[in-house]
């Protein structure tokens, strides 16, 4: 039987490479986003190189209840098979959270943190008892310190981080391996979305995706990932700085 990979945020920066790189390494696919149109581009580019390899496209806004539904419907109607799941899909939004609209934050915390828990609680079972299954968390370096002028993506990826860890302990005992990628600046389409191209943290060092993505793959047994010296370092000084210190400087970068 067939053993897929779900995907999540499939359509576009690096859910769509862990698409290429996954496809290389002969994995069939299910990628998941809003934008349908965007996620056929990608099954057809991956039909392109590997004309044999199944990629199936599932449209869901998972922000919303009835989006996490389809994927789980999805999933049922075809009795797929997982081997691994990448919750990926995320966004940010920059500004004061006293300006902001309520809205909008909610939406991310529905994206970065419910579906996300959703998604794995849907999915261990399918991965239990399979053969070398995984689950890659994307939060980012933001997980390790408060992030004012970005102060609910800050917080969603705390969450991540330390859900995922969490897990990570949990699922060993079922054989599915559980890390948390922790990116820093990458050139995605997320700058754009969140409202943050001109901020500091994205004219500093800004990393592609394909390394990104691929010291994720290559690190499948580490409870936390975070690809990159620089972003090593940042995390690293995060942590061992008093609190104050480390969430004025995410504020001076995210300005
Ligand atoms: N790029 C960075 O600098 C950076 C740094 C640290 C962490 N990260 C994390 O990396 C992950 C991927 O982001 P990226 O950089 O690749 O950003 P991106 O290029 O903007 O891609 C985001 C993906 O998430 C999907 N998505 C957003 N809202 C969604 C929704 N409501 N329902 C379903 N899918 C949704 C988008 O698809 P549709 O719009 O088609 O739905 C898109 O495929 C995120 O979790 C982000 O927080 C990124």
């Amino acid at each position: 039987m067939k053993q897929y990979v779900l995907i999540t945020g499939a359509s576009a920066g690096l859910g769509e490479e862990f698409a290429y790189q996954l496809a290389k390494q002969g994995f069939p696919l299910l990628l998941v986003a809003r934008r349908f149109d965007r996620l056929e581009q990608v099954q057809k580019n991956i039909k392109g190189l590997y004309p044999d390899l199944e990629v199936r496209c599932c449209s869901a806004d998972l922000s919303e209840t009835a989006g996490l539904q389809a994927v789980s419907d999805y999933i049922d109607k075809e009795s797929l098979s997982l081997v691994g799941l990448i919750n990926n899909a995320g966004l940010g939004q920059r500004g004061l959270f006293s300006d902001s609209e309520l809205s909008r934050q909610m939406q991310l915390l529905q994206v970065n943190i419910s579906a996300l828990v959703a998604l794995t609680h849907l999915c261990i079972p399918l991965l239990s008892g399979q053969k070398n299954s995984f689950i890659i968390n994307v939060a980012s370096t933001a997980a390790f310190q408060a992030g004012p002028n970005l102060a609910v993506y800050y917080a969603s990826k705390a969450f991540v981080l330390s859900f995922s860890e969490a897990l990570h302990e949990e699922l060993k005992g079922q054989g599915i391996r559980v890390s948390t990628l922790c990116p820093g600046a990458t050139k995605t389409e997320f700058a754009q979305v969140a409202d943050m191209s001109d901020s500091l943290v994205y004219k500093m060092r800004v990393m592609d995706k394909q390394p990104v993505v691929s010291y994720a793959l290559a690190n499948l047994n580490k409870a936390v990932v975070i690809p990159g010296i620089v972003n090593k370092f940042g995390a690293w000084t995060a942590q061992l700085a008093p609190r104050t210190v480390a969430r004025k400087i995410a504020y001076l970068i995210q300005k």
